[in-house]
This record gives C-alpha cells, structure tokens and sequence, in this order.
C-alpha cells in the first residue's frame, strides 16, 4: 500500500484533506462516525447524509468535541427510499461542487428478525438499503466525482460475502431467505457492483477500492449480532473485535492508497477480526465478472427509473 502512514498506535495518518470534499454513507452510528471523523479532522468537507436527523446532528456534535472547526454537513438519506436517494443526488447535482471522495458505508443486517422486508420499491431490504441505494446515489453523482481531481470511492463490504450467495434472479429473496443469508449477498452485490463501477471508469480516473471493517461489536448492527451469538462467540467478539475507531482504519487505508488490483484491505488480525489494516486478496466470490455486469445493468436500469 502506499499514499498513507499506519502508525500502530494512532492508527492511519491522513494527509492534510483541506482541498477536499468528502461523503461518508452511514456516519451517524458506529464505523461511519469514525470514518467521518477522521476525514473532517484531516480538513476535508464533509457530507453526511443520514436518514435521523437528530442521530444526524448528534453525529455531528460528538465529531465536533475533538474538531470544533470540522466542516460538516448532514443532509437526508433514507436508502431504503430510492425517492430520498434520488432528492439527495438531485441537492448535489444542483450544488455542483465535485466531490473527491465517497464511502459507501452504511448497512443493514435484521438479525433479529426472520420475516422477509421488502423496500417500499419492491427490493428485499438488505439488497436495497446496503447495495441499490448506494449504486442509485454513486451513479447519480457520478459527474460530481469525475469532476474532481483524483476521484475515490470506497466500498464497505464484509466478511460475510466471503461466503455469500448472489441469485439475481431472484432480488427479492424468496428462496432460503435468512437474514444473513440476506446480508451477504447485498454486500457480495454492493461489491461486485464497486469493481465494475472502476472497470468502467478506470479511464476518467476513478478509482473504485473495497474494503471490511472485520468485527467491531460495539455499533449498531453489531447488536443485532450480539443478540444472536452463542456465548462464545460473543467473547470471541469481545476478545478478537475491534473498537468502531479501529474498524474505521481500512476504509481510511482505501480511501487514501492506490489499492493493487484483485485485492481489498482488511484488518490483519487473527480471522481478520480487528488489528492494522493490510492489503488482501478479494474473496473468491468477487471474482466473478458476470454477475458483476448483471448488477451493474440492474444498478443503471434502477438509476434511470426505468427498471422492471
Ligand atoms: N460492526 C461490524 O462488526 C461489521 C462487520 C462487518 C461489516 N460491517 C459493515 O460496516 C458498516 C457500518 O456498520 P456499523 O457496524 O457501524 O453499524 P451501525 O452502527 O448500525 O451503523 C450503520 C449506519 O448505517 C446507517 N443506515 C442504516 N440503514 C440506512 C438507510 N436505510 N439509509 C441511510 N442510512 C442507513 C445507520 O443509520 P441509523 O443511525 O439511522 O441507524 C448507521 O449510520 C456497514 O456497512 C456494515 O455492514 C460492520
């Protein structure tokens, strides 16, 4: 990895972002606030689009207290709403400010729940709010992107698509439906969809990294995990985990460094749980090239209202 300094106690050490405009999915909770932290601490203007605006502001007030001067602004997000999706890249687009850098972080696991959701659009919720909600926004804002000098996105995926099932013919989940089972095929499509994105746009300088936080059980979808997990492995979480700080360090490591092809970053501890983020070779499942052109096809079609 180069561009970036990991210094093993503070962690990733950002260059002055000053000059940069930045957007961060999912900053109002657990590893968004670090992620956004961190940028805005750096000097880059921050865009936080959250879906409570009171978890929003509160975001905002604690990143505040270690940086009084961050620029920081929250705007309304619901993913699950491809409406909300489409108002936000529409307030951008009218803005017309280019935007550096984007982190696709915000996410959804319903573990404690076995019934079946469905978006107010129709897709299985997991699949929009963690993967099509975030295709819709990264196209719809893609002139912003490519405006900017060196444009980056970031795209939090998880362990869990190292063994994910993707059947695009069947978006809604209907077979087998488990909420994990739910969870990592969005991310497994979240991803796909992200290496295709820098496939196609390599040459107007995008550059498209992944990234998994390993295990952080201290946020929000981390309880849900919690609530679920047999006693050891709750310790094992305990022991092996990460804080939402360390959790935030390998989306910092790709938004800041030129990541090698076929390969994402991800803590170097023991199951890739927590510890210093280190380059990896992706998961076996995002190698495939064709379901990554389904999902882009799917992505653009939905981004252009005119899906079926
Ligand atoms: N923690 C872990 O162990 C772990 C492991 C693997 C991967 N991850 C990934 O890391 C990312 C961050 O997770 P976390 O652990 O920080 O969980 P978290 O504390 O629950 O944070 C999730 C964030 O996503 C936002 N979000 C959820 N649904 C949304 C929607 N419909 N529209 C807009 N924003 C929405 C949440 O907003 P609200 O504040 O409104 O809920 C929150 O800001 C996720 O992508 C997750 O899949 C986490």
């Amino acid at each position: 990895m180069t561009g970036v300094r990991i210094d093993r106690s503070t962690g990733v050490q950002l260059p002055d972002l000053r000059a940069e405009r930045v957007l961060v999915t999912g900053a109002s909770d657990g590893i968004g606030v670090e992620i956004a932290r961190a940028l805005a601490g750096a000097g880059a203007e921050a865009i936080l689009p959250v879906r409570d605006e009171w978890k929003g502001a509160q975001a905002v007030k604690r990143i505040r207290a270690d940086h009084p001067d961050a620029a920081l602004a929250t705007h309304e997000l619901d993913l699950a709403r491809l409406a909300s999706v489409r108002s936000l890249v529409g307030r951008l687009l009218e803005d017309g400010r280019p935007i550096d850098r984007v982190v696709l972080n915000a996410g959804i696991v319903l573990l404690g729940d076995r019934h079946r959701h469905l978006s107010v659009d129709g897709y299985e919720l997991h699949f929009q709010t963690n993967f099509l909600g975030h295709a819709v926004l990264v196209l719809g804002i893609l002139p912003l992107l490519l405006a900017a000098p060196a444009p980056k996105v970031v795209v939090q995926v998880s362990l869990a698509a190292a063994s994910a099932r993707l059947d695009l013919d069947d978006r809604y989940l209907i077979e087998g439906y488990t909420p994990l089972r739910a969870y990592a095929a969005s991310k497994l499509a979240l991803g796909l969809f992200g290496l295709e994105l820098g496939r196609r746009h390599a040459s107007d300088g995008l550059r498209v990294a992944l990234c998994h936080p390993g295990i952080a059980p201290d946020t929000g979808i981390a309880a849900d995990l919690r609530a679920k997990s047999s006693w050891s492995r709750r310790l094992l979480g305990a022991r092996l985990g990460g804080t939402p700080a360390q959790a935030a360090q390998p989306a910092l490591v790709a938004a800041m460094t030129d990541v090698a092809p076929g390969r994402f970053v991800v803590p170097s501890g023991l199951l890739g749980w927590s510890g210093p983020p280190v380059e990896a070779k992706l998961f076996r499942r995002f190698d495939d090239e064709e379901s990554a052109a389904r999902v882009w096809n799917l992505a653009g079609r939905v981004a252009r209202a005119d899906a079926d």
